[in-house]
């Protein structure tokens, strides 16, 4: 185990928010962390997980021990009738796991292509896109207990997912909780990949693509290479523009409520959900507000969708967390008080 101090953590956080780690260890294999465990000096510490960084705002210095995840690894585990079962190190970079599935001939993760993280964060907030949640694709995972140093699995069933969460994104109310924030490390999780594919072509805009190109029976590199444009075409690229994704969650509402926001404005994007509620669309939410372009100090509303924020002051001059959470909080009251809608922020907040 190599104990790292005061760690930059700009390079590690997608926003590239300039804050650090007054110490740091990276966790290549089940031994790091035992050892941690083991050291006095370090056992006593809380402790904060850090995958890709690409769901987090820090908004100051980690005080924490960071355990900076980057267990290697990616592999056909073993097969069923029905499935291959594919894992990956929670170290892993989530888009390269899905191009290697891919070229590998086990396919199913490619509408989830180009979302930015680690595969060991892929569970914690049930990453989704353009129609695919990855509870559709979960097998297991294993993962280890941070106060006893035991390994254990989880189903899927055992991760209590829904949408964009997960028991890894609770903290443990008692010793019955389930919570499981700041108490367990993922290092490697499982992937069912069906043998009997099938294209999951549900969303609008692979609809449109599907329209544009002619093709109406892609194969999946071929939704694998249309979910990068689409993406490419309205998510800023977290290299180039600082980024978390989507900064809310798209709220939930009764049809009487939307009805009522249809009444005074009929444009509202909105989608009927299998339980008899409507999602609406929160980036048309926040668009409506006026906010697409509007910034606070270098955090700012990206132009394309105005669901993601972004920084504007690139490494040299990056946005603060704190700039990052006041903008969040004005976006909010503003929606709340013209919808009557509070929007959820998705990232983490450390
Ligand atoms: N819209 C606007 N203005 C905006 C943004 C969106 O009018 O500024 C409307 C458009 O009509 C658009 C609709 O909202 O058609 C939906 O937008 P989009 O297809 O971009 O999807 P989203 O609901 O904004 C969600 C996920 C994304 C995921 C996409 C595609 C959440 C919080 N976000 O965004 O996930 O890539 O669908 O499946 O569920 C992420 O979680 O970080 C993320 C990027």
């Amino acid at each position: 185990m190599n104990l790292e101090k005061n760690v930059p953590l700009q390079p590690y956080n997608t926003f590239g928010i300039a804050a650090k780690a007054q110490a740091l260890v990276r966790v290549h294999t089940e031994a790091d962390l035992l050892a941690v465990l083991a050291d006095p000096a370090l056992a006593t510490l809380p402790r904060q997980v850090l995958g890709g960084g690409s769901n987090i705002v820090l908004t100051g210095d980690v005080k924490a021990l960071v355990l900076k995840v980057e267990v290697p690894g990616m592999r056909l585990a073993s097969e069923t009738d029905k499935n291959w079962v594919i894992e990956a190190g929670a170290g892993e970079d989530w888009h390269a796991l899905v191009a290697w599935t891919l070229d590998n001939g086990y396919p199913g993760l490619e509408n989830m292509a180009l979302i930015p993280g680690t595969v060991g964060a892929s569970p914690v907030q049930n990453i989704g896109a353009y129609g695919v949640e990855l509870q559709d694709r979960f097998d297991s995972l294993d993962a280890m207990d941070l106060f006893t140093g035991e390994l254990f699995s989880l189903n899927a069933a055992q991760c209590g997912f829904s949408y964009r969460d997960s028991v890894f994104k609770h903290v443990s109310s008692g010793p019955e909780g389930l919570g499981l924030s700041g108490r367990a490390v993922i290092l490697r999780v499982r992937f069912a990949l069906p043998k009997r594919w099938k294209p999951e072509l549900g969303y609008l805009d692979l609809e449109r693509k599907m329209a544009e190109t002619g093709i109406h029976n892609p194969d999946a590199q071929q939704i694998f290479d249309w979910v990068v444009a689409i993406r490419r075409a309205k998510l800023p690229d977290p290299a180039v523009i600082g980024n978390a994704g989507s900064f809310f969650k798209n709220p939930t509402v009764t049809p009487e409520q939307c009805a009522d926001i249809i009444a005074r404005d009929p444009k509202v994007v909105h989608y009927p959900m299998p339980d008899g509620s409507i999602k609406l669309a929160a980036g048309w939410l926040i668009n409506a507000c006026g906010w697409k372009g509007k910034t606070v100090g270098h955090a700012g509303v990206y132009e394309k969708q105005a669901l993601v924020l972004v920084n504007r002051g690139g490494r040299e001059n990056p946005c603060t967390g704190g700039e990052v959470m006041t903008l969040a909080k004005a976006i909010q009251t503003s929606v709340y008080e013209r919808f009557g809608i509070r929007l959820e922020p998705e990232p983490v907040v450390i």
